[in-house]
């Protein structure tokens, strides 16, 4: 374990060195742990300088998506509280899901470096490799009933879109239901997932892939991550993963709390304004046809209404969607 207290003196000392005495004093840990908690916060990427005249000093903070870095000033009241990160999972998604029938404090976040079976919508498969995205569920547990979680997905994808644009500047465009586009290119996903009974959650597993300095190579086609898009607007350099993950979860947790005090309109707006689609000529596949019409609007349950050539509207509530010309 990570010990916090020694690691939050280091930081709140900056670029000082601090002494071997003060560092016990402020942390509350004898002087004969320091040096073995220092080895452990090196282990797990910590760059400590320590000298003998001088003292310690942070010269180097690891980028990994663990509770000491995620948690750091990480301002949200409930999402994020609780953190549990792992190097390697299939899924967090599963992982999130199984650990939440066990029970798991509402607004817990499962975090993982890399996972080798990553989920998509529709039983496709997540590009999760190792490092350089953020893979992230989240466990709520909403006083909601079963039909209106199409309505946290939404919320999650206003979230992600806001997230991303606050946090790079990117132009990021949400597509219907819950994809996020920058130049037409996918760089976020969105897979909800839930335990409920007939009227009731148990709980919902939110999960989002960003991907972050991912390399397009190993990205399926259509696909693309932040760092690629911010390249293209002249940047080069990666992207903080874990400013990103917090920046998501002081989103969500805003929107979230929106749609739970004052319902779902004014995120429905702000839904439309980001969208991607509305207006464009799509292309649907639902279980059993594909066809096309225009994306019309976006209903207050989170469906898609689209307009037939024949100028009859349709609800769309599930199902797959790409822009056609
Ligand atoms: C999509 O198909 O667009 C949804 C992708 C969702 C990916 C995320 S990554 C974290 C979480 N764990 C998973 O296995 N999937 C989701």
């Amino acid at each position: 374990m990570i010990d916090n207290n020694i690691l939050n003196v280091l930081r709140e000392s900056g670029d000082l060195y601090i002494s071997g005495e003060e560092l016990c004093k402020f942390s509350g840990v004898s002087r004969a742990a320091i040096w073995k908690r220092i080895e452990k916060l090196r282990e797990e990427g910590y760059d400590i300088e320590a000298s003998p005249h001088l003292g310690y000093r942070l010269i180097g903070i690891p980028d990994l998506l663990i509770p000491s870095e995620v948690k750091w000033k990480l301002r949200t009241r409930y999402l994020g509280r609780e953190i549990i990160s792992y190097r390697r999972v299939d899924s967090t998604n599963a992982i999130a899901y199984e650990l939440a029938e066990h029970g798991l404090a509402d607004g817990t976040v499962i975090f993982a470096e890399e996972q080798v079976k990553g989920k998509g919508r529709q039983g496709r498969a997540w590009q999760s490799p190792s490092g350089s995205g953020i893979y992230m569920s989240c466990v709520l547990k909403p006083h909601m009933t079963p039909n209106e979680i199409p309505k946290i997905t939404l919320v999650a994808a206003v979230a992600a879109a806001r997230a991303i644009r606050d946090f790079t500047g990117l132009d990021a465009k949400i597509k219907w239901p819950n994809d996020i586009l920058i130049n037409g290119k996918k760089v976020c996903g969105i897979l909800t997932e839930m335990k409920a009974e007939q009227d009731r959650i148990d709980f919902i597993i939110l999960g989002i892939g960003i991907n972050v300095n991912t390399k397009a190579k190993d990205l399926p086609g259509g696909g693309s991550s932040l760092k690629e898009e911010l390249h293209i607007s002249g940047g080069a350099h990666n992207i903080s993963r874990v400013g990103m993950a917090r920046k998501m979860l002081e989103t969500m947790e805003e929107y979230y709390n929106l749609l739970k005090n004052k319902g779902s309109s004014s995120i429905i707006d702000e839904w439309r304004e980001l969208s991607a689609m509305l207006g464009s000529r799509v292309r649907i596949s639902l279980h059993e046809r594909t066809f096309d019409a225009q994306a019309h609007n976006i209903d207050p349950d989170g469906a898609l209404v689209v307009r037939h050539d024949s100028g009859i509207f349709e609800k769309i509530s599930s199902g797959d969607v790409v822009m056609v010309r």
